[in-house]
């Protein structure tokens, strides 16, 4: 029986895309089939190139082009990645951000800037287009965390106006008010100042092309987060978290902030930071200084997805003070927690976006 790309299609109709529960041609995920006698080859378009679940489409792929095609054919798959986008195209220098991402929390030093440095990095080590923004007026840390705070944004141009080129480091566009001010400069700016200095930060940098634009919250619930939400379309909020209860009960304000209907932003999922202490030199015990899994059942009980358990570990502050996000240190526990992480937000993200057509 001649293989034709029509049997290819109809073989993999029979798998599914396991987070939006549709099969990938109904997806238009399947791209460039080709039939050359037992020969085929084809390209699967994932939603994001930090896909968790990459191998099992591969193989769930292979599986169903042997099973319903031909046992004996020679399956070539090109797996891919084109992230999607519910943002609507506008003429500003966000126009070519896919996804607008907020790392945010009620509490302060729960850890958003840490998680928000490792989390952009991960992504970009995963193939993604990825930017930050460190929307802590009074309190930028990005640039430290990314080992740049010495170096400033260049001159940049878009629609032939004057811009801001965002600094870059280790592939990660970033802007913040710490690069303008010195670091013992205090940034003293009344409340309209400072949302302006946030629109700044967003509308006077040329970005470019992204996939994910990370962006680092202050703690709280007032000015900054608010304007945020008026001023740029988020596509979802990453909430921070550590387990113990004046923790949480902070985070639950956090969420209620992006819930109420005005801002109505989508809670990607929480974190839980510095979920245990593990010392290095006992790399297998672990220890719940601030409780045990108090943010799992916060995302248990308000049915919001957990996406990641990060300890406490000495190596992530270093890191952290250092310039060199722990995710750089290459197949330890935590670099392996911060790209799970990222996997998990990636994930989240493509879910929300699924009502859109995959490009
Ligand atoms: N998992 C971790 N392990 C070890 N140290 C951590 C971890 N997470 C954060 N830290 C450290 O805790 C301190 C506070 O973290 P960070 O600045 O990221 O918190 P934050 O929530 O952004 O604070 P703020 O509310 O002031 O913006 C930093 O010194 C950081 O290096
Ligand atoms: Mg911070």
């Amino acid at each position: 029986m001649e293989i034709t790309i029509e049997k290819v299609l109809d073989a993999l109709r029979y798998v599914d895309d396991p987070d939006l529960k549709k099969d990938l041609v109904t997806l238009n995920m399947i791209k460039d089939v080709v039939v050359d006698g037992k020969n085929i080859s084809f390209t699967v378009v994932l939603t994001t190139p930090a896909c968790p679940m990459k191998d099992m489409i591969h193989n769930a792929c292979m599986n169903a082009i042997l099973h319903y095609v031909d046992k004996t054919a020679i399956v070539k798959i090109n797996m891919t990645a084109t992230v999607t986008s519910k943002k609507e195209k506008d003429e500003t220098t966000l126009r070519d951000v896919k996804n607008i991402i907020a790392v945010a929390s009620g509490k302060g030093g729960v850890g958003k800037s840490t998680i928000a440095a490792n989390l952009a990095l991960a992504l970009a080590r995963q193939g993604a287009k990825v930017g930050i923004v460190d929307a802590d007026i009074y309190g930028p840390s990005q640039h430290i965390m990314f080992g740049v705070e010495n170096d400033a944004p260049g001159p940049g141009q878009f629609n032939g106006v004057s811009k801001m080129k965002p600094v870059e480091s280790y592939g990660v566009k970033i802007n913040s008010v710490g690069f303008l001010a010195g670091p013992n400069q205090a940034v003293a700016l009344r409340g309209p100042m400072a949302t302006k200095a946030l629109s700044q930060l967003f509308y006077d940098t040329v970005w470019g092309e992204l996939d994910y634009l990370i962006v680092d919250l202050p703690p709280g619930t007032g000015d900054i987060q608010i304007s945020l939400c008026s001023q740029v379309k988020l596509t979802g909020a990453v909430i921070v978290c550590t387990p113990q209860p004046v923790a949480i009960s902070d985070a639950r304000k956090g969420i209620a902030l992006f819930q109420i209907p005005q801002l109505n932003v989508p809670i990607l999922g929480l974190v839980e930071n510095m979920a245990w202490f593990t010392p290095e030199e006992l790399p297998n015990n672990k220890y719940y200084i601030f409780g045990k899994d108090g943010v799992k059942k916060l995302a248990e009980e308000m049915h919001i997805p957990l996406l990641g358990q990060i300890p406490l570990v000495q190596s992530i502050r270093e890191g952290a003070d250092n310039g060199k996000p722990s995710v750089l240190e290459k197949d330890s526990a935590q670099a392996l927690g911060f790209i799970e992480l990222a996997q998990n937000v990636a994930q989240q993200v493509a879910i929300k976006n699924a009502d859109m057509v995959v490009a």
